[in-house]
């Protein structure tokens, strides 16, 4: 049986003894996809980090300057975990961290970026259409050319047949994944970029000629 990837409980008793740990992708390497998104934007620009589990992702975004970052995770250990290594970095805290489910996320306020590092694949495993129900959650996060950056493991983390997504998506890059051998076939994860299909932002289609793989 797969792990519980949906319950809280999994991640609870996960983060009861796991200090810090990346999916997919070192924070460095996502902010590299990021990288053009980041320097349009002020330093003090709003961002909403989506399931940061124990990811140092938001040090990573202060140490860019970038301090006005929301995380936000649905278990409370990784929230305490997330606000103690900023304190441990820098001697305080000036991200914001919630406690919340980004199924029923009402934050209330917009973000210019947000970003998931295999939160979506997280949800995915979720009963019903739980992706799409992600997908407008995070749309009414959005400022106007906001964009939200996700990365999967899986090709098709955005293709929802009946043509529903609230938000025009497209792969901007392909990290490819550590071989143990030469011979072992490309295997890639996949960075998205969803925006509004309204959004003036036409970086997705700048980011297409710097695609890997
Ligand atoms: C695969 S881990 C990714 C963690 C981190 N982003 C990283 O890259 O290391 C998924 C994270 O999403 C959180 N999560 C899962 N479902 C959630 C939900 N419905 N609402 C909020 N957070 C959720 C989990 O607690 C976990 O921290």
């Amino acid at each position: 049986m797969p792990p519980d990837f949906d319950k809280q409980s999994y991640w609870h008793h996960r983060f009861l003894s796991e200090t810090t740990f990346e999916w997919l992708a070192s924070s460095e390497t996502f902010l590299e996809v990021a990288a053009p998104f980041l320097r349009r934007l002020p330093r003090d620009a709003p961002i909403l980090q989506l399931g940061c589990g124990t990811s140092d992702l938001h040090i990573h975004l202060r140490r860019q300057g970038f301090d006005n970052v929301t995380n936000v995770d649905f278990e409370p250990l990784a929230i305490e975990k997330g606000r103690a290594m900023e304190q441990l970095a820098f001697g305080d805290t000036r991200n914001k961290y919630l406690v919340a489910d980004v199924l029923t996320l009402d934050l209330g306020t917009k973000f210019d970026l947000v970003l998931d590092k295999s939160t979506a694949d997280t949800i995915a495993c979720c009963e019903g259409p739980s992706v799409l129900a992600m997908a407008h959650r995070v749309k009414n996060h959005l400022a106007e050319n906001g964009a939200w950056l996700s990365l999967s493991f899986s090709a098709f983390r955005f293709q929802i047949e009946d043509g529903t997504l609230p938000l025009k998506a497209e792969v901007i890059d392909k990290l490819p994944t550590p071989k143990r051998n030469p011979t072992d076939p490309d295997i890639f994860h996949f960075c998205y970029l969803l925006q509004n299909g309204t959004s003036k932002t036409t970086l997705g289609d700048q980011l297409q000629g710097r695609r890997r793989g």
